[in-house]
């Protein structure tokens, strides 16, 4: 049984075996949590991400997918990036938003990862509303099956915080 809990930190601060970073398809950096982990974890993630590139993803990683790499100088063993949706008002892109919960947690499976921090994905540069997002990735996380003991949703603001327990009060 995963252990589902929703706290208020830094992804990059989190002690755990895997954080999944809200990257974009390029996986060569950018903002937010994606900047944010490089900034923290160092080089070594960025030329993990690259050699993924070159071998493996030419057209870069696609929406809703997710990789692996080392994690750096963070305290965590792997990062898991995936790339979120960007919101649309007229499109229903939430299914995509899903894939990027349980296929992180399927990489984490993989690699045997028990301890997954995710940061609240789509809800930053990508415009995605968190009342909106949260219970997404909430049923997403729990219709995983996965062998994943705790997922962590770390968020980085008060407003966040709320949306996401709100949603795993109100589905418990
Ligand atoms: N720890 C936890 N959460 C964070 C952190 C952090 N250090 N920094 C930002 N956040 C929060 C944001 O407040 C937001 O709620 O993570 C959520 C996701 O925001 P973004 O990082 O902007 O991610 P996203 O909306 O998925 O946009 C992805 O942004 O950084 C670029 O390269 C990235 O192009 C991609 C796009």
């Amino acid at each position: 049984m995963t252990e589902i809990r929703v706290v208020r930190g830094d992804i990059t601060a989190q002690e755990v075996d895997a954080l999944v970073n809200a990257a974009n398809s390029s996986l060569l950096g950018g903002g937010g949590v994606d900047g944010a982990i490089h900034r923290r974890g160092g080089p070594a993630i960025l030329e993990e991400c690259r050699r993924l590139r070159s071998e493996h993803l030419p057209d870069g990683l696609p929406t809703g997918h997710a990789v692996a790499t080392n994690a750096g100088r963070l305290p965590a063993r792997w990062v898991i990036h995936t790339v979120g949706p960007v919101y649309a008002k007229r499109d229903d892109r939430s299914e995509l938003l899903a894939s990027c919960h349980t296929e992180s947690l399927r990489v984490a499976d993989e690699l045997g990862a028990t301890t997954v921090a995710f940061p609240a994905i789509s809800c930053g540069i990508y415009g995605y509303p968190l009342h909106l997002a949260a219970p997404v990735a909430l049923a997403a996380v729990r219709s995983a099956g996965t062998d994943v003991a705790e997922v962590r949703f770390v968020l980085y603001d008060d407003t966040a915080l709320a949306a996401f327990e709100e949603a795993l009060h109100s589905h418990p």
